[in-house]
């Protein structure tokens, strides 16, 4: 199992139930609508009845998917700095992800438990680090009237 999983919760400490709150919100709209989605499908992968958990894990790979993908896009078509560390926890967290489906798939639905307690203690953080940095960049390229302008090796005259 990688590292989101490790070292499992003991019993008795699961996390709290992943709740959207205002908090959360970074300023870049496209992103805090990603992040509402987020929020709802892992307090659903939380408290979900057992027989919702292969429906619902799906729904959340389409989600986490379109999300790291969006972000990623976001980071290479603005060059934003140090882009690499916040690419690779995304791809962490998706592996994960991946062979908790496989898991699931074998009727392991504690795995699943696990993975969702896990996103909801995980997230949090990510988006005060690595999500909060890349929405002030994006706020700035978008909004603070400075047009995104890709250049490539263009000589100024
Ligand atoms: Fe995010
Ligand atoms: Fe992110």
């Amino acid at each position: 199992m990688s590292d989101l999983l490790t070292p499992p919760a003991p019993a008795g400490t699961d996390a709290d139930t992943l709740q959207w709150s205002d908090a959360f919100l970074l300023g870049f709209t496209p992103m805090d609508d990603i992040h509402h989605e987020f929020v709802q499908l892992v307090g659903q992968l939380q408290t979900a009845p057992e027989a919702e958990l292969p429906a619902l894990l799906e729904a959340f790979i389409m989600h986490a998917q379109k999300h790291f993908d969006e972000e990623k896009t976001w980071m290479v078509e603005t060059e934003f700095p140090a882009r690499e560390c916040h690419i690779d926890e995304h791809t962490a967290v998706m592996n994960s992800v991946l062979e908790v489906r496989e898991l699931l798939a074998q009727g392991n639905s504690t795995i699943c438990r696990e993975l969702a307690d896990e996103l909801a203690r995980w997230f949090p953080g990510h988006a005060d680090y690595l999500d909060s940095a890349l929405s002030h960049w994006m706020c700035k390229q978008r909004l603070g009237g400075k047009p995104v302008v890709l250049r490539r090796n263009v000589a100024s005259a």
